[in-house]
C-alpha cells in the first residue's frame, strides 16, 4: 500500500509522472483536476459554477474538493496504492487529509514528492500543451510534437488546449499556487512527513527516475 502524493506547481508534469507510475505499477491515478474537468462536461448546474472557477485560474473550495477526494479514496478501499496528482494544494486541505488517513491509520503509506520548477518554464509547458481528446495523452507542440498537425501520436485523436493554458490564466494560477500551495512543503517538513524534492527542469524519463529513487 503507497499513498504518493504529487506537489508542484501548474505544468510540472505531476499528470505525466501519474501516468507513467500507474503504467508501471498499476497504481490508481487521482487527478483532482481531471475530477473538476468531467464535472464541467457533465454540463450540470455544478459543473458550470465549477468550470467559471477552473477556467479563470482560480481554486474550487476545499470543502468541495476534500469531499470528492475523501469519498473516491474510501470507495478504493485500503488495498490499492493511490497517487494523488493535485491534492492536497491548500493548507487547509492538507490538514484535513492528515486527519482523514490518521483516523483510517493510513498515514503510515504517504510519501510526497514536490517537483521543483521555474514559472519560466511552467509557463512554455503549459503554452505548447496539446491533449488528446479521445485517449487524453498529453502532447507538448515543442517537447512531444504530434507527427501530424492536430493529431494525437497514440490514437490519431484530435489535440486540444486547456481554456486554462491560456497565458493570462497561467499567470493568474501561478500567483496562486506560490500563495496557497508553496506552505505545504514547510508544512510537511515540519510535521516530519515523509517528502522528497526534485527538480524537474529535465527530460520525463530523467524525473520519473528521480522519483522512482525517492520512493525506494
Ligand atoms: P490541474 O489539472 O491539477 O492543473 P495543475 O495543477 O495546474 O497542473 P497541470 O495539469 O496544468 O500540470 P501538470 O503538473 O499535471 O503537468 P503535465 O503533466 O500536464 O487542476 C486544474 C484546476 O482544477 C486548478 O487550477 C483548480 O481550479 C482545480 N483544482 C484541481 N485540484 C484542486 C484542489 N486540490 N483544490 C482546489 N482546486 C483544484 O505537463 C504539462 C506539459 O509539460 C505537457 O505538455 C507535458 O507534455 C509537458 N511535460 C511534462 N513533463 C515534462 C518534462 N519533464 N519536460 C518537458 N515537458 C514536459
Amino acid at each position: 500500500m503507497r499513498i504518493i502524493i504529487l506537489l508542484g506547481p501548474p505544468g510540472a508534469g505531476k499528470g505525466t509522472q501519474a501516468a507513467m507510475l500507474s503504467k508501471e505499477f498499476s497504481y490508481k491515478h487521482f487527478s483532482t483536476g481531471q475530477m473538476m474537468r468531467d464535472a464541467i462536461a457533465s454540463g450540470t448546474k455544478i459543473g458550470n459554477k465549477v468550470a467559471e472557477i477552473v477556467n479563470s485560474g482560480k481554486f474550487v473550495q476545499d470543502e468541495i474538493v476534500c469531499k470528492i477526494v475523501f469519498n473516491a479514496i474510501e470507495k478504493e478501499g485500503a488495498i490499492n496504492s493511490i497517487i494523488l496528482d493535485g491534492f492536497p494544494r491548500t493548507l487547509p486541505q492538507a490538514i484535513s487529509f492528515d486527519a482523514f488517513l490518521r483516523e483510517k491509520d493510513l498515514y503510515k503509506y504517504v510519501s510526497i514528492i514536490n517537483m521543483m520548477l521555474k514559472d519560466i518554464v511552467v509557463i512554455d509547458r503549459l503554452h505548447g500543451r496539446l491533449i488528446c481528446a479521445r485517449c487524453g495523452h498529453v502532447h507538448h507542440a515543442k517537447y512531444d510534437p504530434p507527427k501530424r498537425a492536430s493529431c494525437c501520436n497514440l490514437c490519431y485523436g484530435e489535440l486540444f488546449m486547456r481554456p486554462d493554458d491560456a497565458l493570462d490564466v497561467v499567470q493568474s494560477r501561478l500567483k496562486i499556487y506560490h500563495e496557497l500551495t508553496d506552505p505545504l512543503v514547510h508544512y510537511y517538513k515540519n510535521t516530519g512527513a515523509n517528502i522528497c524534492s526534485i527538480d524537474v527542469d529535465k527530460p520525463a524519463t530523467e524525473v520519473y527516475s528521480d522519483i522512482k529513487a525517492c520512493l525506494l
